[in-house]
């Protein structure tokens, strides 16, 4: 399998891994990304038997209303039962980088909320140590340059993406050259930096469940 086809089995996968335990009530969250792309159209022909979602992006809510998906507000709902995304890394303790897509923190109030997190990837995402893919933080636009600095402080390599502002109106710092060998605390550090909105980094929160596509298919690993 190639990159592309891994990415559809996990998708695949994760729709096998909740429809026998889709129930009338059933609130699914929908994450962001080429993998949610595939795991959203591949929900698609269920589209008259999903009760609501909520999705971690105005892009992936669009997506979702295509195919005639009902697509709520989280303030409007009591709970999330499933949410499925992707991710940028993930280590052995499914703790992730998530936010190369600029919706981190949608989907880190989605994953909070949610009862079980399903991560879909393929096995380019998995990693020992955390931080070869640049860290992602949102920031609020006018914290910009001291957000930065406290980042150097820390000890990576800021560079604001240009170009970007999030669905929440601000703008994102992906830090370089950041090997992240003790994520738990460097989640912290870094939403205490005033003006950070929060990072890319799933520490507290990790995957519940990875399904990692590999050339022989898909592997289920639990946290
Ligand atoms: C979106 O902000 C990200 O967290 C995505 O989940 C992540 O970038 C994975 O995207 P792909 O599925 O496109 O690799």
């Amino acid at each position: 399998m190639n990159q592309q086809e891994m990415k559809q089995a996990v998708a695949d996968a994760a729709l096998a891994h909740i429809k026998p335990r889709l129930e009338d009530d059933t609130v699914l969250g929908i994450g962001t990304g080429s993998t949610a792309n595939l795991f959203i159209d591949a929900l698609a022909p269920l589209a008259s038997s999903i009760n609501a979602t909520v999705a971690s992006s105005e892009a992936s809510a669009q997506r979702l209303k295509s195919h005639g998906i009902p697509v709520f507000d989280l303030n409007t709902l009591d709970r999330v039962d499933f949410y499925i995304d992707g991710a940028d890394e993930t280590n052995e303790a499914l703790q992730l980088i998530k936010g190369g897509g600029a919706a981190l923190t949608r989907e880190k109030i989605v994953a909070a909320v949610a009862k079980e997190f399903v991560c879909i990837a393929d096995e380019s995402k998995r990693v020992k140590t955390l931080g070869g893919f640049p860290l992602p933080v949102e920031v609020i636009p006018m914290a910009r340059s001291h957000v930065a600095r406290q980042l150097v402080k820390l000890g990576g390599d800021p560079v604001y993406r240009e170009g970007v502002t999030t669905d929440n109106g601000n703008i994102i710092l992906d830090v370089f050259n950041f090997s992240i060998p003790q994520p738990l605390d460097i989640e912290d550090k870094i939403n205490a930096i005033t003006g950070v909105v929060t990072n890319g980094l799933f520490a507290h929160r990790p995957a519940d469940v990875l399904l990692l596509g590999t050339p022989d298919g898909v592997e289920t690993i639990l946290a």
